[in-house]
């Protein structure tokens, strides 16, 4: 059992005891064959082998490791949106671990993402600038990294469009004039920190009131939610309801309800608005009560797949779900915080298994196995992908943090 520590932003210290013990078939050594490591000695482990083998990227146009192509580490440049991922995991592992080392390599590779504040090209801000500095702000005090995050949520709200009272993810296209994707819940968090931050409530009107029209419109009967909406920006009214990487357009995408009930969780802990708890623990209900949820809590890339022996599970997918019941565990009452515990206890449970997290020296480094990217466009099928390894480790500090 490792006991550490874990400043936040206002200095508090809260302990945090990682006391999950891998099983047989995790170890490199004889030694450790003989005693099983900590969680945290093995994910620490495996991301400084992941650092060996991005630093010399790291003056290269892709500098930020993502997941495997051909066998050989993949690695992006930093107007992809996963850029965040890497330098945020950083964050969380000097966080677990109060090490210095892991701070300077945060910073380095926050750092490389500095211009992103400026973006305006899609919605994907919320990702790539606020978990790297906004994660560093949990660590660290800095003005400059306020004024990073003040000048994204500046960016990112040039694609507020306020008569449909949304925020525009991706550019118009031949398919559609203002796609909004579930995904875009996520983008929010960095606007409710930039009123924070300047106190200009600006940035957290547009924040609620593109939840509000995401709950209205972007959500089924049953609490599953489209994954690409169409607007019309002048009407508001909704010209297309389809998916981009799921099975179909009236199916549930596995990772789409993943980003609805982190979204969901968070715009309750940031306005205290009960309908959001409402609509957060709706969605939670839908992904763990649906039949088509593997007992051991990893769901296959889409919840209405047809099941097959070959059909692929998604880990980022269930990563996100881990992380967001912990969260939402703190909200709710002792019955359903418990329940939502014990759900995320098993997918770590099951992501922490041989099956899912990799061996040390494996993996290219990356921590977890078998994510899915999108199988609609043959893309990233069955591989590591950084954000599987960023929500394991804050699920990981979110279990131990009551
Ligand atoms: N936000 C893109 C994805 O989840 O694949």
């Amino acid at each position: 059992m490792i006991k550490f520590k874990m400043f936040t932003r206002l200095g508090q210290v809260v302990p945090l005891c990682i006391f999950l013990l891998l099983g047989c078939g995790q170890q490199t050594t004889k030694k450790e064959m003989e005693e099983p490591i900590s969680i945290l000695e093995h994910v620490t482990k495996q991301y400084d082998s992941l650092y060996a083998k991005a630093l010399p990227f790291l003056e290269t146009d892709k500098p930020m490791p993502k997941s495997i192509t051909d066998g050989k580490l993949r690695l992006v440049g930093i107007y992809e949106w996963t850029s965040g991922f890497y330098p945020s995991s950083l964050w969380y592992l000097y966080g677990m671990t109060e090490d210095e080392k892991w701070k300077e390599r945060a910073i380095t590779y926050t750092e490389k993402l500095d211009t992103i504040q400026y973006w305006e090209g899609n919605h994907d801000l919320g990702f790539m600038i606020g978990c790297s500095y906004g994660n560093g702000l949990k660590y660290m005090d800095s003005k400059p990294y306020e004024a990073v995050i003040v000048r994204a949520a500046q960016s990112l709200a040039t694609r507020f469009k306020p008569k449909a009272g949304i925020l525009q993810s991706w550019e118009r296209n031949d398919r559609w004039e203002c796609p909004v994707i579930v995904d875009n819940m996520m983008n929010l968090e960095l606007l409710f920190n930039a009123t924070k931050i300047s106190g200009d409530s600006t940035y957290y009107d547009i924040a609620v009131t593109h939840a509000d029209t995401t709950m209205k419109n972007h959500f089924r009967e049953d609490n599953s939610s489209i994954h690409v909406l169409d607007y019309d920006t002048e009407t508001g009214e909704v010209l297309h309801r389809n998916t981009a990487q799921g099975y179909s357009d009236g199916s549930a995408w596995a990772r789409g309800q993943s980003w609805g009930l982190y979204g969901y969780t968070v715009m309750y802990r940031e306005t205290m608005d009960p309908k959001y708890l409402d609509h957060a623990q709706k969605i939670a209900k839908f992904i763990k009560d649906h039949p088509n949820l593997p007992k051991d809590k990893v769901p296959y890339w889409d919840y209405d797949v047809p099941i097959e022996a070959d059909t692929k599970r998604d880990a980022s997918a269930a990563a996100i779900v881990a992380s967001a019941l912990y969260e939402l565990s703190t909200f709710v009452s002792t019955e359903d915080a418990i329940e939502y515990r014990g759900v995320a206890d098993q997918i770590l449970e099951t992501l922490s298994s041989g099956t899912y997290l990799a061996e040390i020296g494996s993996n290219e480094g990356l921590l977890l196995k078998h994510s899915v990217g999108s199988i609609p466009h043959n893309s990233e099928i069955d591989v590591p992908l950084n954000y599987a390894d960023y929500y394991f480790l804050e699920a990981l500090m979110r279990k131990e943090r009551r």
